[in-house]
């Protein structure tokens, strides 16, 4: 596995190894890789010639500063679980490579971005966008592969390749759980073990949800999902929307939404988790 720091190095390497008739695929990580990260990985090699891994905790996504000089970096782990799955190369920039300047874009996604994670994360979606972005037109690769669990950037991003009219296919990949059920995440490792232990709660209140949403309205279905928190002291939800999947507006009667997902984020002390089922 070709390990690549600097874009000039990536314009060589995409040059050698990569033919106009071969398709490549991408798969942009933040590290502290899972196996939640490596199920994308596997999926573009299926898809994919060569596939490319990039590892970038992205400044301009984090809205709170303490989140970003926090959030677990180990490098030398990424690059041995990468290269143990077999993937073709990965790109580790430094900020200055990624950002010789402050970036001044400005996307605009509509109601997209007024809820759930976009309400709560100003700027977060602005950030996310500016830089998958940046590594589409750098890696120009074929399809680009991201998980569900991130249900809401999943389709923001799909939106800024519509807007933006770039030749790649987004493919959104299932959500990869401990067996447990808490959805994987870097964020899990800041986790104590007390809360370790009771964020599990938040997969069995969304499965509770998609086996009784027909008994409920869109409305009661969400207070059913509250009442899962309710009594752990070290929980505490941000938001629960039962949401359109396609649009992520709330649904007001289920014969509204072609498809439905309930989605969650959840603080467990300090760390922020989200999660989310899709209910049909
Ligand atoms: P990061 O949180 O590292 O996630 C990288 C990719 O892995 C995203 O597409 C995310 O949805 C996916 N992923 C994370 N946990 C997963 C799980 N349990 N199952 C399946 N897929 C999972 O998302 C980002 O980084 C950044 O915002 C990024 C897109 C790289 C832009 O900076």
């Amino acid at each position: 596995m070709t390990i690549i720091n600097k874009i000039s190095e990536l314009e060589i390497w995409l040059r050698v190894n990569h033919r106009d008739h071969e398709s490549l695929g991408f798969v942009p990580t933040m590290g502290a890789l899972h196996r939640g990260h490596l199920s994308l990985v596997r999926y573009s090699q299926a898809d994919n010639h060569r596939t490319v891994c990039s590892i970038f905790v992205n400044p301009i996504q984090f809205n709170r500063a303490e989140d970003l000089a926090k959030y677990p970096r180990m490098p030398e782990e990424d690059i041995r679980m990468l290269e143990r799955e077999g993937c073709d190369m990965v790109f580790l920039p430094s900020v200055e490579e990624m950002y010789p300047e402050k970036p001044r874009q400005v996307y605009r996604f509509g109601p997209l971005e007024e809820v759930m994670e976009g309400a709560f994360r100003p700027g977060h979606f602005n950030g996310v966008a500016i830089v998958v972005n940046r590594f589409f037109r750098m890696i120009r690769p074929d399809k680009a592969y991201f998980g569900l669990k991130d249900y809401q950037q999943y389709l923001i991003i799909k939106e800024m390749v519509r807007q933006d009219q770039l030749p790649v296919e987004v493919i959104g990949c299932p959500i990869v759980r401990e067996s447990d059920g808490l959805a994987m995440s870097s964020r899990n490792l800041r986790l104590s073990e007390k809360q370790r232990a009771t964020a599990p709660v938040i997969f069995r209140a969304l499965s509770a949800a998609r086996d009784q949403y027909r008994s409920h309205t869109p409305e009661s279905l969400e207070n059913y999902i509250l009442r899962f928190f309710a009594d752990i002291p070290e929980c505490r939800p941000e938001y629960v929307s039962v949401a359109n999947a396609d649009t992520l507006q709330p649904v007001k009667h289920w014969s509204d939404a072609r498809s439905a997902v309930v989605c969650v984020a959840a603080y467990f002390g300090e760390i922020r988790l989200i999660d989310n089922i899709l209910l049909y």
